[in-house]
Parts: C-alpha cells; sequence; structure tokens
C-alpha cells in the first residue's frame, strides 16, 4: 500500500490529524492496534479548550459537541472550607472551555473518517516504523499471518504513551523527561446528576477530590489515592463516603450517588519526550507527552501539536514550503513544556504529598491565598486552563 502520511494510533491525535489532512486533499492511513469497540470504550477526560474545539469544527466534526456539549465560564476551587470560584470568562479576556467526553470526541471523528472513506485499519499488529531517516519511510504491521507493508512520505507517532514510535527513535537521540507522583486518581463514572453545574477541584488533608461531569444526567468523580490502592479495595460505598468527607458539607449533603459504571485508577505522571521529529517521524500527543490531569491539559496539549503538524503538512504539499516541518519539533515543546509547568503546578497545590513537611504544606497554603487575592494571579491560571494560544 502507499499513502502520503502514515499515521500511527487512531486516538483523538491521530484521528484529528488524519481528518484534517484529508480536507486538504493529503492522502493518510491510520493504524491503530486496538478495535474501534476498544478504543471508544476507554473512559478518558472531559474537559477541552476553545482550541481544540475550534479544530474540532475545522475538521467538519464540531456538530454533536456545540449541541452537546456544556461551555463552562468557570469552576470552583474548595480549599480551607471555602468556594472560591475561577471566572475563566472574566480572566481570560472572554474565553471558555468545553465540558464534552473525549470518548465523544472520539466517536464523531471516527464517523467523520467513515463519512469521508478515510482509510483506518484497526487490529494492525505489531506495527513498525522503519527507514525513519531516508526519504522513503515505510510501515509495516501484521494482520494474521500476512505482513502489510505502507510505503508514505512522513510516519505520524500518535500511538500514544506506551506506543512504538517513541520507541524507535534510537536512544542517544531521545531525552526524556519524567515526574512520578506518590499517587493516583481513583474515578468513579455515574449516572447520576452532578453535584455541582461547575467542576470543584477540592483541596483536603485526605487527599484531593475532583467533582466533574459528562452532561447533566452522567457524573465523572475523582480522589486521589495512594499508589499501592487497587480499584478492588474501593466498593461504590467507600469510595462515596471518602469523596463526602473530602467535599465542603454543603456540597457533600447535595451529592447524589449511584452505582458505578466505570471505575478506574490512573497514576500520576510528567513526561516529555525529545526532540519530537525523527527524519521523518513526528510525534504526537500522548506519545511524546503526559501530564497529571488536574489541569485538564492531556488533550489541549496534543492539540498543538496537531494544529502545527497540520499546517506545516500543508505548507509543505502545497508550496514546497518545510520550515513548519523544520520547525515543529522546536515550536511544538515550547508549548507543551507551558502546559507540563502548568498541570504540575495545579498538581502540587492541590494534592497532599505524602512525605510533605510543614514548610511545603504553608507554601500550598499561601499559593492559594495568593492566587484568590491577585487578579494577575487568576488571570494566569484562567489563560493557561482556557489554553495558551497555538
Ligand atoms: N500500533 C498501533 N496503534 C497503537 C500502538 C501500536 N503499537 N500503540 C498504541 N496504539 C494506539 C492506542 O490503542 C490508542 O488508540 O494509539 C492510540 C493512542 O491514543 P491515545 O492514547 O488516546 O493518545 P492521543 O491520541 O495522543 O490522545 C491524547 O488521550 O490519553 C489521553 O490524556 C490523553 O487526552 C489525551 C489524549
Ligand atoms: C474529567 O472530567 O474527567 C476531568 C475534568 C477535569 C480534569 C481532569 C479530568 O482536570
Amino acid at each position: 500500500m502507499k499513502t502520503q502520511v502514515c499515521i500511527i494510533g487512531g486516538g483523538p491525535s491521530g484521528l484529528m490529524l488524519s481528518q484534517l489532512l484529508h480536507l486538504k486533499g493529503i492522502d493518510t492511513i491510520v493504524l491503530e492496534r486496538q478495535s474501534r469497540e476498544y478504543v471508544l470504550g476507554r473512559i478518558r477526560a472531559g474537559v477541552l479548550e476553545h482550541g481544540f474545539a475550534a479544530l474540532m469544527r475545522e475538521a467538519q466534526c464540531g456538530e454533536r459537541m456545540d449541541k452537546e456539549g456544556e461551555i463552562h465560564d468557570g469552576f470552583i476551587i474548595a480549599h480551607d472550607g471555602k468556594m472560591d470560584r475561577v471566572d475563566l470568562h472574566k480572566y481570560s479576556g472572554g474565553s471558555s472551555v468545553v465540558v464534552y467526553g473525549q470518548t465523544e470526541l472520539t466517536r464523531d471523528l471516527y464517523e467523520a473518517r467513515d463519512r469521508m472513506k478515510g482509510v483506518v485499519i484497526h487490529n494492525a499488529e505489531d506495527v513498525q516504523p522503519h527507514d525513519l531517516k531516508s526519504a522513503n519511510p515505510y510501515v509495516t504491521y501484521r494482520n494474521g499471518d500476512e505482513v502489510v507493508r505502507i510505503d508514505c512520505d512522513f510516519v505520524i507517532g500518535a500511538d500514544g504513551f506506551h506506543g512504538v514510535s517513541r520507541k524507535s527513535i534510537p536512544r542517544d537521540v531521545l531525552k526524556e523527561y519524567e515526574k512520578l507522583y506518590p499517587f493516583g486518581w481513583l474515578g468513579v463514572l455515574s449516572r447520576t446528576k452532578p453535584v455541582s453545574p461547575e467542576l470543584i477541584y477540592a483541596k483536603h488533608e485526605r487527599g484531593f477530590a475532583l467533582c466533574s461531569l459528562r452532561s447533566q444526567v452522567l457524573s465523572r468523580y475523582y480522589i486521589q489515592v495512594p499508589l499501592t490502592d487497587t480499584v478492588e479495595d474501593w466498593s461504590d460505598e467507600a469510595f462515596w463516603a471518602e469523596l463526602k468527607r473530602r467535599l465542603p458539607a454543603e456540597v457533600a449533603a447535595k451529592l447524589i450517588t449511584g452505582a458505578s459504571i466505570e471505575k478506574s485508577i490512573a497514576p500520576l505522571r510528567s513526561f516529555v519526550a525529545e526532540p519530537m521529529r525523527y527524519g521523518n517521524l513526528f510525534l504526537a500527543g500522548d506519545a511524546a507527552h503526559i501530564v497529571p490531569p488536574t489541569g485538564a491539559r492531556g488533550l489541549n496539549s496534543a492539540a498543538s501539536d496537531i494544529y502545527y503538524l497540520y499546517h506545516a503538512m500543508v505548507a509543505h504539499y502545497q508550496n514546497g514550503d518545510s520550515t513548519g516541518l523544520d520547525k515543529y519539533s522546536e515550536k511544538a515543546l515550547a508549548r507543551v513544556w507551558k502546559a507540563q509547568r502548568f498541570s504540575w503546578w495545579m498538581t502540587t497545590m492541590l494534592h497532599t504529598f505524602p512525605d510533605s513537611i510543614a514548610y511545603d504544606q504553608k507554601l500550598q497554603d499561601t499559593d492559594l491565598a495568593y492566587l484568590f487575592s491577585s487578579e494577575k494571579a487568576l488571570g494566569s491560571l484562567a489563560e493557561n486552563y482556557v489554553g495558551l494560544p497555538f
């Protein structure tokens, strides 16, 4: 087989790029290791910055998001018995975020790819990029006993943190930066009315908690747990009781509980791989960087990679101008690191660290006190949360 751009990974990053390039007449093939059902069964985060929402519309995939997604102009930080609101709209100069599940967004992207007869190959086993430094790279995968070869101009590594693309960059070229946090988030999805119309991030000495939502009938809640905990350690009853303990009394009193329809634990990790280009391989999204979820930056730091790659590819194919491709890694990483900084800061300010000393705790309290006493500090939070410009 032959294509212009071979995309490894059919998550939001790979599908979005495939869709955008298709609309500009650039041919792509997407190779996905899992089945579509598996990909669409994964529960992921649900906050989209306005820049990502705009990209969805440009990709002609924004219709359902605009109908069913909720625009949020602010969120709450509960701390020290107070409920302080961050007015995103006011402090970001009129911007906001869209609450829309990443699973739904992925479904919309798949439907768009189907509509346009885009090629997405599922259950592609042993995907392997080759000859990345040459002008004629290719990708192989296995379909049962048959090995299939795809010749292309460029390979995009959009295969997430555990994918094969990053690993095909030689060790002496790639530099990895990683920070592991000594806790995870236990998440529960339940078919219940959300406790609050806006998200509540709660700092509590027993550990952080988050009240989020997917719609007015579907809630998503999280609590910070030790890395040694397993899902089996947490019955629904135990989860709700612990969540209530960590929320302000007036919120806990209103919380509607119900059976969990999904429950999982995710460790918190920060990670960046540099450079994001090796020869004709370009990394995008979780393949190159991940953030702890506290700043809602996961999908959003993938968004700028896609935006830069999309424009760079279009300039290359339409005008023979490769400066965007040459500058990709540097440009993408500059924004990636800002999302890293913001996610680290939100995580550090709001969680309970098992080994923290009294001094650190005082600084956490002071960070919050400063935040809610300074319009400039709120402005900084807001501009990062709604998304820095691409
Ligand atoms: N071959 C083919 N596909 C692969 C391989 C492989 N070797 N390894 C992984 N994949 C697939 C995964 O099955 C997954 O569907 O690549 C896809 C990567 O998708 P994501 O992990 O969703 O990453 P990305 O598209 O960059 O989306 C970033 O997802 O994890 C969240 O917080 C993250 O919101 C962010 C978003
Ligand atoms: C979610 O709804 O899953 C969610 C929302 C905000 C975050 C993280 C996760 O910061």
